[in-house]
């Protein structure tokens, strides 16, 4: 699949721009605080219905204007498709003039891979965002998925609830039973998608990781939950004394992690600059393969500020690498890319200039 065409109306920065992009390679370049990353996150939006950089919407309202539109023109399975957003104090999403009654409805329409300066955070923080990095990709993939996250969530919202109340307000033990269910019952499900993916990751990552290290480096993902099919509601029941004293939920899915091991140490911890970068490009190479393998048409590949991550030799080798799709790049320097076709853009000021 690929973009066509970008339209943004007061979104961030941008008063009124167009940009015509090519199915191949397409260099946003330009310095600093100009608007770049603003077009990618333009594109993510569409493709995700919330931003990657923040969860509040009208932060993505031009400052002093009261609504944001996004128009988003894309080939997908040899047809044209269209994408709006309506942005003001509500969220309107439109497929081909058709509108949507839940955002999450959207999700999956375009498909994108989006590689940015702080996915080295993927390794280096907290699991919640390791979790975040699956729940992206599962849910491009599985619009079911999204719904279970979405019931788990309340379900586990209304337990923690309950075991304070049992603390502090002498509520009965025995009505956890349904939460516990409940729980045990979507997250199980949960488990099952994140399973089935990171084991499709893992089998795609291995030999790129390999290839791109000219075979030096095993690298290896574990996925580390404290649930399994058998023990889930066991578990859960086994540790209610101690949730209760704590007030909140010690087991189950929303306290999933994984972990990357290269040559069979954990590359978050003993790895080297170098190697988690890599390890992280690797991933989400892995990932374009595992949404390509799922949809059957190549995703959209955005490049945020890749120069800053990566010297140009490897940027070069990187593109050749992913020769069949659409790539969009954002860089602070004028780039040539070796016997390519590109699209080269010069964002100044949130005004978009073909060069
Ligand atoms: N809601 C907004 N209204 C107006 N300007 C904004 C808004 N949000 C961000 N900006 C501006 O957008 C610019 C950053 O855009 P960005 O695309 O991140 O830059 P870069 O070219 O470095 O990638 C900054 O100048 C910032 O002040
Ligand atoms: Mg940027």
């Amino acid at each position: 699949m690929y973009i066509k065409e970008i339209k943004l109306e007061n979104f961030r920065n941008y008063d009124f721009e167009k940009l015509k992009l090519n199915e191949k390679i397409n260099v946003i370049f330009g310095d600093n605080a100009q608007g770049k990353t603003n077009i990618l996150e333009a594109i993510f939006v569409s493709a995700l219905g919330k931003s990657f950089r923040t969860n509040k919407d009208n932060e993505l309202i031009k400052e002093n204007k009261n609504y944001a539109k996004l128009e988003i023109n894309f080939e997908k399975n040899n047809r044209n498709e269209k994408i709006n957003l309506e942005l003001s104090n509500k969220k309107l999403f439109f497929i081909n003039e058709i509108p949507i009654k839940k955002t999450s409805e959207i999700i999956g329409k375009i498909n994108v891979v989006l590689f940015s300066p702080e996915d080295i955070e993927i390794l280096r923080s907290e699991p919640i965002r390791r979790r975040k990095f699956l729940n992206i990709m599962i849910s491009q993939l599985r619009p079911m998925y999204i719904h279970l996250m979405s019931q788990y969530n309340k379900i586990l919202e209304q337990r923690n609830n309950y075991l304070k109340q049992i603390k502090y307000e002498n509520k009965l033990k025995n009505n956890l039973e349904i939460w516990d269910e409940q729980l045990s019952k979507y997250g199980l499900k949960i488990y099952e998608y994140r399973k089935e993916f990171i084991e499709k990751i893992n089998n795609k990552i291995k030999e790129i990781h390999l290839k791109t290290t000219e075979n030096i480096e095993n690298i290896d993902i574990k996925y580390k939950t404290n649930i399994n099919k058998e023990n889930y509601l066991i578990n859960l029941k086994k540790n209610i004394e101690k949730d209760i004293q704590k007030g909140y939920t010690s087991i189950g899915i929303h306290r999933d992690d994984f972990e990357i091991y290269i040559n069979n140490k954990n590359v978050g911890i003993y790895g080297s600059q170098g190697q988690q970068r890599s390890s992280i490009i690797s991933l989400k190479l892995a990932e374009a393969e595992v949404v390509y393998d799922e949809i059957d048409d190549y995703p959209v590949i955005l490049l945020d500020d890749f120069m800053s991550e990566l010297d140009k030799k490897r940027v070069n080798g990187f593109i050749k690498n992913i020769k069949n799709n659409q790539v969009i790049i954002t860089c602070t320097e004028k780039i040539t890319l070796d016997k390519m076709v590109y699209n080269l853009f010069k964002v100044e000021n949130a005004k978009i200039e073909k060069m």
